[in-house]
This record gives structure tokens, C-alpha cells and sequence, in this order.
């Protein structure tokens, strides 16, 4: 176990944790999009910004990604974490101003607008549909592709792919509702992965639907 100081109190956190997860367990409400527990964490959004000094250094670190050590000192609300949270916001409204989930989390951070200018995506590049692709499904149907303002999300070579099986792993994590069970098999779309596949159901509930009232 390691000692940390938080917001100016002392608590005990196990080594090999990171710091979200401890600080959301002593109720610290810290924001996130492209965090999720049932994966790895990737550090995409920079919402969950904290302060943290080790030794003589201070700065500010995605806690998602940070880990657990002796000693830190941890500030989740001081000026310049609620300044670079806002900002991030701000650039994550700017992107996607029509996303529920954005606005949501923009407001609770006391942004209504973005200076700066304005596209008109759903998709903010958080890759848990990539990670849960992966770890999850172990399938790795779906990756990154491209680069700076042309990223995007995709099977390889932006064609359906061949070893999606439709379980919608991706869909479920998505935070912002991007992506259409039904794009699976259905173009035309961005995300359309695969039209080849059947859907492979769900495997706790049988259900072989993409309509089904769980969403599946
Ligand atoms: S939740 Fe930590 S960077 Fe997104």
C-alpha cells in the first residue's frame, strides 16, 4: 500500500493502481469519456486532469493513466485543473457540439460554448471501441487510421471487415452514441465494419438482435 495526500488529506491507495479509480472510490467526481473499466486505459480525452506533485515536480497527468505511488500529492480541483479541463471541453464542444454526452460534461464543467471553430463530429477519437475490440471481443476488427485532423476510426483499408462478428462490444462502450448497431451490416456509413458477418448475438442473454430492448 502507498500513502498519497489528496485535496490535502492523507489516504492509502494499493500499488499498481492508477489514480482514477482511487480517487472516484473516495468519491471524487472527476470527468472522463475514454475511460472505461472493462479495458485498458489509453489517456485520449484528458478530462480526468489532476495535479500531481512527486517529489519536487509538479504537473498535470491524466489520472486514468497514472499510477499509484508513495508520497504524491494530488490536487483534483485546484485552478489549474479546473482551467485545463475547461479547456479541453471546450475543444471536445468545438468537435462535436451535437453530442449529448459532450454537452453534458462541458456544462458540469461551466462551458455552454467554444471559441474555437466548430466541425460537426460524433466521434471523439476516445478508441474504447478499439480497446474493447481488442481486449474484449479479441478480435481487433476496428483501429485508429490516419492522422491528425484526418483520424478516424476504421477497419483496415476503410473496408467491411472480415473478422467482425458483430457481437457490438464497440457499440456498447462508445460514449458518445456513434456508432449504429445496425451500420454492421447496413451502408452506407463511416463505421461500417462489416456487411458480411451475421451478428453473433450476445452471449449472457441469447439474444441474436441488434434491435433487441437491451440495445445488443
Ligand atoms: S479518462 Fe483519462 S484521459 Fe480520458
Amino acid at each position: 500500500m502507498a500513502k498519497l495526500i489528496v485535496d490535502g488529506k492523507e489516504i492509502e491507495a494499493r500499488d499498481g493502481r492508477t489514480l482514477l479509480p482511487v480517487l472516484r472510490g473516495i468519491g471524487v467526481r472527476i470527468p472522463t469519456l475514454c475511460f472505461h473499466e472493462a479495458v485498458s486505459p489509453y489517456g485520449a480525452c484528458r478530462l480526468c486532469l489532476v495535479e500531481v506533485t512527486a517529489g519536487k515536480r509538479t504537473l498535470l497527468a491524466a489520472s486514468c493513466m497514472y499510477p499509484v505511488a508513495e508520497g504524491l500529492v494530488v490536487k483534483t480541483a485546484s485552478e489549474r485543473v479546473i482551467r485545463a479541463r475547461r479547456m479541453v471541453a471546450e475543444l471536445l464542444l468545438a468537435r462535436c457540439p451535437g453530442v449529448p454526452r459532450v454537452r453534458e460534461i462541458a456544462g458540469e464543467l461551466g462551458v455552454q460554448a467554444s471559441r474555437f471553430p466548430q466541425r460537426d463530429e460524433r466521434c471523439v477519437l476516445c478508441g474504447l471501441c478499439v480497446r474493447g475490440c481488442a481486449e474484449i471481443a479479441g478480435v481487433h476488427a476496428i483501429d485508429f487510421a490516419s492522422r491528425g485532423v484526418y483520424m478516424d476510426l476504421a477497419p483496415p483499408f476503410h473496408r467491411a471487415s472480415e473478422t467482425c462478428v458483430g457481437c457490438t462490444t464497440c457499440v456498447t462502450l462508445c460514449p458518445t452514441g456513434c456508432l449504429d448497431p445496425l451500420d454492421f451490416r447496413m451502408p452506407p456509413s463511416r463505421h461500417r465494419f462489416s456487411e458480411t458477418r451475421p451478428a453473433a448475438g450476445c452471449t449472457l442473454c441469447a439474444s441474436e438482435s441488434f434491435r433487441s430492448d437491451h440495445g445488443h
